[in-house]
């Protein structure tokens, strides 16, 4: 599976295709300059929590896409359809199958409120999985134990996106311990080197994971990610 990375914990992918966005903050990621946010196509949103590094480009793209579905939990979905947006309302521990594969909303331990104060339900994760490929996005989260369930509820994942920049979540220490947890091999980071606070040395995180038996992907932003 193909993944584009567009900074901080953005990505885009495709799933029997139908074109996926998780996370959209890009007008505002000071780490991406070239922010084509008008050129985005999406047929789904997928948002983790609602702090403004995550949500931050929700209705511009809603904008420029008006079939968009969002995949959130119930507050957040219900802070979008009264500005006119649709979604599906997950809670922790639920999953539905879309046209494109499951989705399973996890816990993330983290907070979780909108910019304007609004408040954003609880923050989670999502294991997605089809035929093709089962994998696992932690949102932004700390190190839980929690986690050693996903293997349990789920099938074998083929990758995982995990944040590594410390600070505002789990640095890459935890996220190893992370990987073992969820019995996966290939890490691709997230969360790491936007702003000041999170910025971390990529051979460390590297070596913290090789020396485990592990892969870490650290991309740059809009670099695409081949997760095989
Ligand atoms: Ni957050
Ligand atoms: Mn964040």
């Amino acid at each position: 599976m193909n993944l584009k990375y567009l900074g901080h914990s953005c990505f885009t992918f495709e799933l029997r295709g139908k074109k996926i966005i998780l996370d959209p903050f890009i007008t505002d990621n000071p780490k991406n300059p070239a922010n084509d946010v008008e050129g985005i196509e999406a047929d789904y949103i997928l948002l983790t929590h609602a702090h403004g590094d995550h949500v931050g480009d929700v209705e511009a793209i809603a904008a420029k896409n008006p079939g968009v579905e969002l995949i959130s939990n119930f507050e957040i979905v219900s802070y979008y359809q009264a500005k006119g947006l649709a979604g599906h309302s997950l809670n922790i521990g639920g999953k539905f199958k879309f046209d494109f594969g499951t989705v399973k909303y996890v816990t993330a331990l983290h907070s979780s409120s909108f910019p304007d104060g609004s408040y954003g339900g609880n923050p989670g994760g999502f294991v997605i999985w089809n035929e093709d490929v089962c994998f696992y996005i932690a949102g932004d989260t700390a190190l839980t134990t929690d986690m050693k369930l996903i293997p349990e509820m789920c099938p074998p994942l083929d990758f995982a996106i995990l944040p590594v920049g410390d600070y505002f979540t789990m640095g890459y220490e935890d996220a190893v311990i992370a990987a073992e947890m969820i019995d996966c091999a290939h890490i691709v980071g997230c969360h790491f080197d936007t702003f000041g606070f999170i910025e971390i040395d990529h051979e460390k995180a590297i070596e913290a994971f090789r020396t485990r038996g592990k892969k870490l992907i650290l991309a740059g932003v809009n670099e695409s990610i081949s997760t095989k």
